[in-house]
C-alpha cells in the first residue's frame, strides 16, 4: 500500500506536525492531514507495526476533529472522523447480496482432501492444480460493496440470500477501509466478502467486563464478534475493538472502456490487489502450492500454530487459485466446487455434568463449579467448568445429570455452549444454589441488581482468607515466588498462616523440615518475601484485594495519596474524582479503608517494613517520558526489571514487548542477547546503559 519513500515520507510529515503546536497542525491543509491519519491507522491495524504513539496519533486527530467543527464544508464521507456516529440505529434493513453468499464444503482429513483434488481434476482436465490456501476465520461473514471507491454497504450473510444491512456498525472497524483506489483497476462497483473478528485478547477482556458488571461470559469470540455486529449503539460496536479479514471478491463492474485488471486472474492475485488497496487480505497467511501433498502438508503445518495466532481459525480453505478453473468447476445450490474447508480437530466435547461444588472468592463471591465426566477438549482434558452465576445456569438450561456441549476457545477458559434437554431421562435434578456460605455458613447475600451471591464475612471466611494471601502474592501483585496457591493452603491448614501479615512471620525453622522443602527454597521464599516490602504502592493497592479494583484502578488511586492511609480520609465523592474511579467503585474503596480491621492489618504491614508511603510521587512521577517506548533487556544491576518498568510508565512512558520501529529506547543491561542485535539494526532506536536510563528520570529510589 505504502511503498519505502511514501512510507518515509509520511512518516516526515507526521513528524513535522508533531514537532508543531495544535495552531500549525489546524492550519494544514486538510487532505494532508487525513493522508496522514490513514496512514497511521494502516500501519496500526493493517500492519500491526505503529510508527507513533497512541497519544500522538490521538492528537493529530483532534487537529481534523477541529478544523472539520469548524468548517463543515471540507468534511468527507471517508474522512477518518466520519466513522464514529453519534445517534442510534433503528433496525438494519433487509438487503440482497449481488451474488448469493454460498458455504463451503467441509473436509476433516487428508484422504477427504485428496479426494476434493481428485474431482476437481477430472472435471476441470488438468494433470495438476493450484491451490490457493489460507486460514478459515472463525468469526461472522461480511459482505461489503465499494461504488466510486466509497465504502457504500456492508451487510451480514443473513441466509445467504438476503442479508442486514450493517453499514454504520461495519464503518466502526477501523481495518475496513472508508474508501479504496478501486478505479486504479478499472473498477466501479465491487462486492467483497470477509469475516469479522474479535481477537483473544479482546475477547477475554470484554469477557472479563461482561463477568464485571455481572453478565455472563460469552463461550467464543464468533458469538462476541456476531452479537457485536447486530448492536445498535455504534458507539459501543467502535470499543468492541472488532477486525476484518477480507478474503474474496464476489462480484465486479468495471468502469466503461475497462478492461479487467489480470490481477483478478488469479484469487492470490485478488488478495493481493486487496491488500494493496489498503485492505486486511490473507495475503500473508496465504501459500500459492500446486499438488494435494503440499497443501494438505501447509494445513498440517498451519493446525500446529493454531495457539500462537492472536485470533481464532476453525481451519483452512483451500482454493482453486485459476479464476478460469474455478469458473469451469462451478458450483452447487450449496457450495462452489472449486474451493473446500479443512477443519481442524474441534475444541467442543461433549460431557455430563455429575455435580456442582460451590466455591468462594476473595471477595466472598460464590462460584458455582461443575464436576464433569473429563473430556479431551483441543488436546486438554477438562474435568470441571465453572458456571459462573444462578443465572447463567438457568440461561443454559443445566441440570445435574445433563449431557453438555463444552467449547474452549479464545480465552482458553472452557465455557458450556448448552445442554441438550432432548437426552434427559427424568433422572436429572436441579441444581440448588445454597442458602448460606459452603464455607463458613454465614448466610449469603445478594443485592437486587447483582447476579452473584455473596458470603459478607469477609475477614472471618477460611476460603477468602486463604485467597486473599493467594492474590497478595501473585505476579502482578506483590509477586513473591514461592508462595503459590498449593503451599498457601497448606501453610493455612497446618496454621502457619493465618492472615496476609503472617507472610511476614512464618515459622522457617519448621518449614525448613517439612517434605518437599529445603535450606535452598527456604531461602529463596525468605528473599522474595524480604523483596516484596519493596513494592511501590500502586502493587500494594491491587494485592490488598479490594472489590472492583484492577491493576490500572490501583495505579490511578495510588496517584492520589502520599500515604496509604490517607484513603480514610477521603469522602466517596473525592474518591471519585480519580480516574476510572465511579460510584461503585468509590464506595468499595471506602468500605475498605472505613473497616477497623483492615487498617489494623495495614498498620501491622508498616511495621513489618512494607512501602504505604507513594515514594513515586514525591521523586520521579512527571511526564517527561510521555510518548517514548522502551524496552528492558538484560540483567539490570540497580534496578528489578519490574520497577524499572513502573517508572517509565509513571513517567508516562510505555513498555513494549518487542524490539520494533515502533521502539524508542532499548535498556540493556548484562547478557543482552538478541534484541540488542535486532535494535542495532533499526537506526531509529536508541540504545541505552541502566545508568542512562536512571538519569533520564532523575535517579528515582534503588
Ligand atoms: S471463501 C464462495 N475464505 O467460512 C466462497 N470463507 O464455512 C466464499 N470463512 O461462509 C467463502 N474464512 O464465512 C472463505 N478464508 C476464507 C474464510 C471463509 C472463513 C467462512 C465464510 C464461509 C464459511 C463457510
Amino acid at each position: 500500500m505504502y511503498n519505502k519513500e511514501q512510507t518515509q515520507h509520511l512518516q516526515q510529515q507526521t513528524l513535522s506536525f508533531l514537532n508543531d503546536s495544535d495552531e500549525h497542525i489546524e492550519a494544514a491543509p486538510v487532505n494532508l492531514l487525513r493522508q496522514v491519519l490513514r496512514f497511521h491507522e494502516y500501519r496500526y491495524y493493517i500492519l500491526n507495526d505503529p510508527l507513533i504513539a497512541d497519544a500522538e496519533y490521538d492528537r493529530l486527530y483532534k487537529a481534523l476533529e477541529k478544523i472539520e467543527q469548524q468548517q463543515p464544508g471540507l468534511i468527507t464521507a471517508d474522512s477518518p472522523t466520519q466513522r464514529v456516529s453519534k445517534g442510534l440505529i433503528k433496525d438494519f434493513p433487509k438487503v440482497q447480496h449481488l451474488v448469493p453468499m454460498l458455504s463451503l464444503d467441509n473436509s476433516y482429513n487428508a484422504p477427504d482432501l485428496a479426494d476434493f483434488d481428485r474431482k476437481a481434476k477430472e472435471l476441470s482436465g488438468l494433470p495438476v492444480i493450484a491451490y490457493c490456501v489460507e486460514p478459515k476465520f472463525d468469526g461472522a461473514s461480511i459482505s461489503l460493496i465499494y461504488e466510486n471507491d466509497l465504502l457504500v454497504r456492508g451487510a451480514t450473510r443473513g441466509d445467504g440470500v438476503v442479508g442486514d444491512d450493517i453499514t454504520t456498525n461495519i464503518r466502526q472497524i477501523r481495518s475496513v477501509p472508508l474508501s479504496a483506489n478501486f478505479s486504479a483497476y478499472g473498477i466501479q462497483q465491487i462486492e467483497i466478502r470477509g469475516e469479522v473478528l474479535m481477537n483473544k485478547d479482546h475477547f477475554k477482556a470484554y469477557n472479563d467486563l461482561l463477568e464485571e458488571k455481572g453478565e455472563n461470559r460469552l463461550a467464543n469470540p464468533r458469538n462476541a464478534a456476531a452479537g457485536s455486529l447486530r448492536i445498535k449503539d455504534p458507539r459501543e460496536v467502535n470499543r468492541r475493538n472488532l477486525e476484518a479479514f477480507l478474503y474474496h471478491i464476489s462480484d465486479i463492474t468495471l468502469l466503461p472502456g475497462h478492461h479487467a485488471s489480470p490481477a483478478l486472474e488469479t484469487h492470490s492475485g485478488s488478495l493481493k490487489m486487496l491488500w494493496e488497496l489498503g485492505f486486511r487480505s490473507p495475503e500473508n497467511e496465504k501459500k500459492v502450492l500446486t499438488g494435494i501433498d503440499e497443501v494438505i502438508a501447509y494445513c498440517e503445518a498451519f493446525e500446529k500454530q493454531r495457539d500462537t495466532l492472536p485470533y481464532e481459525i476453525d481451519g483452512m480453505v483451500i482454493k482453486v487459485n485459476e479464476v478460469a478453473v474455478q469458473e469451469k468447476l462451478g458450483m452447487t445450490t450449496h457450495h462452489p466446487r472449486w474451493a473446500i474447508a479443512y477443519k481442524f480437530k474441534a475444541r467442543q466435547g461433549t460431557s455430563k455434568l455429575r455435580a456442582v461444588e460451590f466455591q468462594v472468592g476473595r471477595t466472598g463471591a460464590v462460584t458455582p463449579v461443575a464436576k464433569i465426566d473429563p473430556v479431551l477438549v483441543g488436546g486438554v482434558t477438562v474435568g470441571s467448568i465453572s458456571l459462573h452465576n444462578e443465572e447463567y445456569i438457568r440461561e443454559k438450561n443445566l441440570r445435574i445429570g445433563d449431557h453438555i456441549l463444552i467449547e474452549r476457545s479464545g480465552d482458553v477458559i472452557p465455557q458450556v455452549v448448552k445442554s441438550f434437554p432432548e437426552l434427559r431421562t427424568g433422572e436429572e435434578t436441579p441444581i440448588l444454589f445454597p442458602v448460606s456460605c459452603p464455607v463458613c455458613g454465614y448466610p449469603l447475600e445478594k443485592p437486587e441488581e447483582e447476579a452473584i451471591w455473596r458470603c459478607n464475612n469477609s475477614n472471618h471466611c477460611p476460603a477468602q482468607i486463604v485467597e486473599r494471601i493467594i492474590h497478595f502474592n501473585s505476579k502482578d501483585a506483590m509477586d513473591i515466588r514461592g508462595l503459590g496457591d498449593a503451599i498457601v493452603r497448606k501453610f493455612y491448614t497446618l496454621g502457619y498462616l493465618k492472615d496476609i501479615p503472617g507472610i511476614y512471620h512464618l515459622p522457617y525453622d519448621i518449614i525448613r523440615e517439612m517434605e518437599g522443602f529445603g535450606n535452598k527454597s527456604v531461602t529463596n521464599l525468605q528473599l522474595a518475601i524480604e523483596a516484596s516490602k519493596k513494592q511501590p504502592l500502586h502493587r500494594l493497592i491491587y494485592a490488598l484485594g479490594i472489590r472492583y479494583i484492577g491493576e490500572a484502578t490501583a495505579k490511578a488511586l495510588a496517584q492520589r495519596v502520599e500515604h496509604l492511609l490517607d484513603f480514610t480520609t477521603l469522602t466517596i465523592e473525592e474518591l471519585q474524582e480519580t480516574e476510572d474511579v465511579g460510584p461503585k467503585v468509590a464506595e468499595s474503596v471506602y468500605q475498605f479503608f472505613h473497616n477497623a480491621e483492615n487498617i489494623q492489618m495495614l498498620k501491622q504491614l508498616e511495621d513489618i517494613g512494607l512501602q504505604l508511603k507513594n515514594k513515586k510521587k514525591e521523586l520521579h512521577s512527571s511526564n517527561n517520558l510521555s510518548g517514548q517506548t522502551f524496552l528492558f533487556t538484560g540483567t539490570l544491576n540497580q534496578l528489578k526489571r519490574n520497577v524499572a518498568e513502573s517508572i517509565v510508565e509513571e513517567n508516562g512512558g510505555a513498555i513494549l514487548s518487542g524490539v520494533s520501529s515502533k521502539l524508542n529506547y532499548l535498556v540493556v543491561g548484562d547478557d543482552a542477547g538478541s534484541k540488542l542485535e535486532k535494535a542495532k539494526k533499526i537506526a531509529t532506536i536508541k540504545i541505552i546503559n541502566e545508568e542512562e536510563f536512571l538519569k533520564m528520570v532523575g535517579e528515582p529510589e534503588k
